[in-house]
């Protein structure tokens, strides 16, 4: 199957960028990445793309005066590289409705909780203030809704006694790196769409709705 060309946004360390390329690179995720956009200049993520040979790019969001004209800016970009998957790996920041609805059904998430239990920032905190067993991380199709979209995949991890948020962080960042190029593999090969149905968004795989929608 011919490789799906992507793009990749990150603000950060770029983890998930990694196990992504990871599997690209081994030959187990059929996706052709054409750049990786950061907007935050000293993003370390920028550095172990260049590394792995890939385009890089910085849109500063901190030059722009308001996130309309920003969103606009990157939708440029990004559309210059005529991706057909973008994918959201650890990018830190909320998206205008019009970038949203520009990429519907080509916009991937991953959020590290079970949603819909602990959208936003905070998450491994949030989870331990509110005493549950189990957490985990989500991958999602991006919607309007922030954190909103419907679910593609989940891993799910226990909550131990003695966890503090970056314990328990790592046990969750694990299994990102596990279910993201999962997830990403399934849209590669065009088996994971979309579709509105009954005035609800719903992931669907190879057909069937994934989730109760
Ligand atoms: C991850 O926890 C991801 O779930 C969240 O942001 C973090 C990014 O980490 N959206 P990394 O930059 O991929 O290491």
């Amino acid at each position: 199957m011919a490789a799906m060309p992507c793009v990749i946004l990150i603000s950060g360390r770029g983890s998930n960028l990694q196990a992504i390329v990871r599997e690209v690179v081994a030959g187990r995720l059929p996706l052709e990445i054409r750049a990786v956009i950061s907007n935050r200049p000293e993003a370390a993520g920028l550095e172990l793309a260049r590394r792995a040979g890939l385009i890089t790019r910085v849109l500063d969001h901190t030059r722009f005066t308001d996130r309309e004209t920003y969103d606009a800016a990157l939708l440029t970009l990004i559309d210059s590289y005529q991706p057909q998957l973008v994918i959201l790996a650890g990018f830190m920041r909320i998206l205008t409705a019009q970038f949203v609805q520009h990429y519907r059904g080509h916009l991937l998430n991953i959020h590290p909780s079970l949603l819909p239990d602990f959208p936003g920032l905070d998450t491994h905190h949030s989870a331990l203030a509110a005493g549950v067993t189990e957490h985990g991380a989500s991958v999602h199709f991006v919607t309007e809704q922030v954190d909103g979209g419907p679910v593609i995949l989940q891993a799910r991890v226990p909550v131990l006694p003695q966890d503090n948020a970056e314990t328990l962080a790592a046990r969750v960042l694990s299994e990102e790196h596990r279910i993201y190029p999962q997830a990403l593999r399934w849209f590669a090969e065009k088996r994971l769409h979309l579709e509105r149905r009954g005035g609800h968004d719903c992931a669907l795989l190879d057909g069937k709705v994934l989730a109760s929608c």
